[in-house]
């Protein structure tokens, strides 16, 4: 199943940044030496077994934009399932900026009228933290403004912090076929488990699919602050020419595992019940995975 995804914004907005962090294992340092992306730069990303997301990188300088909307404009906008904008969030342009935005609107309400569509208000990092909210809420209020009648979802995001794992776990969350399904699974597998929470990752990416919590978290920000730590920990396995299997870490009030599940998972599991070995959920979550398969 093929999911075409457009990747588009200004020049120097972090298209490539982003793609090749969350899709190429790149960290953040790495993304100061990439060039421009010249026209648009395809790849293909294999997800959960049989979901492919046809990635389509469109390059945003300026020439190359106007070529989209003109002489490109049905083979780049027809059957897209999901929009990105990336909005440099320091930009000096910004009619600009909505001038191409809105222009990359119209093309996909002539083209693909049921694309989701979700904007980026990327480089976040270089805003003051207590201007933060402010600064988003009124980019937020403004895109929505501008993109009636379409209905969008904006996100935060840097490459320096976990916003980027939130931003596109939710996007991806949105292309998974069959996820209610996967969620009523994942909370029979918490019950029996008698888990606090289970999360399923994907596996090359490390992005949440899906959850089930029995239980209240203060910590909102706690999955992408996983993904984040576990993908870096991972390319440090790399470098030293050994692969991630799995982690337990454990205290006094309670215990996370994180494991290999299925061929395209992770799973990670929470237990609070320190009367329960490691090795009777060890042996659980090995049992479930061919339910999951
Ligand atoms: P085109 O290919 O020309 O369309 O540009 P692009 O949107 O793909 O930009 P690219 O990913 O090449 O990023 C441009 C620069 O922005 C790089 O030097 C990145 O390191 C930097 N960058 C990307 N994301 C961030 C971010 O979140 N914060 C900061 N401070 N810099 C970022």
């Amino acid at each position: 199943m093929k999911k075409k995804v457009l990747l588009m914004g200004k020049s120097g907005s972090g298209k490539t940044s982003m793609r090749s962090i969350i899709f190429a294992n790149y960290i953040a340092r790495d993304t100061r030496r990439l060039g421009y992306t010249i026209d648009v730069e395809h790849s293909h990303v294999r997800f959960l077994g049989n979901l492919v997301l046809n990635l389509w990188d469109c390059g945003g300088q300026e020439a190359f934009m106007e070529n989209y909307f003109a002489s490109q404009r049905d083979h780049i906008f027809r059957n897209v399932e999901v929009l990105i904008y990336v909005f440099d969030v320091e930009s000096r342009e910004l009619e600009k900026d909505m001038h191409y935005y809105q222009s990359c609107l119209e093309a996909i309400l002539q083209n693909s009228r049921d694309a989701k569509i979700f904007c980026l208000i990327h480089k976040m990092d270089l805003v003051q933290e207590g201007q933060r909210d402010a600064i988003f809420g009124d980019r937020e209020l403004e895109l929505k403004r501008r993109s009636l009648p379409l209905d969008i979802t904006c996100f935060r995001t840097s490459i320096w912090d976990e916003t980027l794992y939130k931003a596109w776990s939710s996007i991806v969350y949105s292309l998974i076929p069959n996820v209610r399904l996967l969620e009523l699974h994942l909370s029979k597998f918490a019950d029996i488990l008698e888990a606090d929470e289970v999360v399923l990752f994907e596996r090359a990416t490390f992005l949440v699919i899906s959850h089930s919590t029995r239980t209240n978290y203060m910590d909102l920000h706690r999955f992408e602050k996983i993904s984040n730590i576990i993908k870096q920990f991972k390319l440090s396995c790399t470098k030293s020419h050994s692969q991630f299997q799995s982690v337990e870490v454990r205290n006094s009030s309670f215990a996370a595992f994180i494991d290999v599940f299925t061929s395209n998972t992770y799973v990670m599991v929470i237990m609070s019940d320190p009367t329960i070995p490691s090795a009777a959920t060890l042996v659980n979550i090995h049992n479930a995975r061919k339910h999951f398969e």
